[in-house]
């Protein structure tokens, strides 16, 4: 697939919302709510920035939030169309989040997780993370099953070093 990665633009919104709640709809069982909506993605715009996975100009497959405060990335929403995924485009993305921060001087990208989603432990170990601390889940009033936030941390090495 000819996909390219660049930084979402203000016109992208409505596709990283139809992305993102498409992707995470895995989520319905434990969570209620969609994932998203504009406002969240615009006001998250502010604090960050979103990279998005576009085929043809306003086709977007994939989306992921970065920010960074004090010298570490924090990677969030990383969401692939699911008539998409499995082709590499989300190891593509968090590749892309990753160089973003090292050129920012980061040290280290943290992402969470949510503990009940087994499978995704072993998808971020294969890229780089590990699990470094657990954390309430922030929004109480989406939660329908009991679970917590679980922070996966890879540090970022000078690309020259091994
Ligand atoms: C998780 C997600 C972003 C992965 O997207 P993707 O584009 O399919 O992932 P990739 O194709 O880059 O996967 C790379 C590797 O991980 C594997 N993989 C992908 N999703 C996986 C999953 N859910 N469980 C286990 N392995 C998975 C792929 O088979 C591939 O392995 P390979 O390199 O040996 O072939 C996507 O499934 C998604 O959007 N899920 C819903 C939202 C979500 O859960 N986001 C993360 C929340 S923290």
């Amino acid at each position: 697939m000819n996909a390219a990665i660049r930084k979402a633009r203000p016109e992208d919104i409505p596709e990283i919302v139809r992305v993102t709640n498409l992707a995470y709809a895995v989520e319905a069982y434990c969570l209620r709510g969609e994932r998203t909506d504009e406002a969240d993605v615009r006001a998250r715009m502010e604090e960050g920035l979103f990279l998005v996975c576009e085929e043809t100009p306003g086709r977007i497959l994939g989306s992921v939030f970065l920010s960074i405060a004090e010298g570490r990335g924090y990677l969030g929403t990383l969401a692939v169309d699911p008539a998409c995924q499995g082709q590499g485009l989300a190891q593509s993305l968090v590749v892309a989040v990753e160089a973003h921060c090292r050129e920012a001087g980061c040290t280290h990208l943290d992402l969470s997780v949510v503990n009940l989603r087994r499978e995704l432990f072993p998808y971020y170990a294969k890229l780089g993370f590990l699990p470094t601390a657990v954390l309430p889940f922030p929004r109480e009033e989406k939660v329908i099953t009991p679970l917590h936030l679980v922070q996966m941390s890879k540090a970022l090495w000078p690309r020259e070093e091994p």
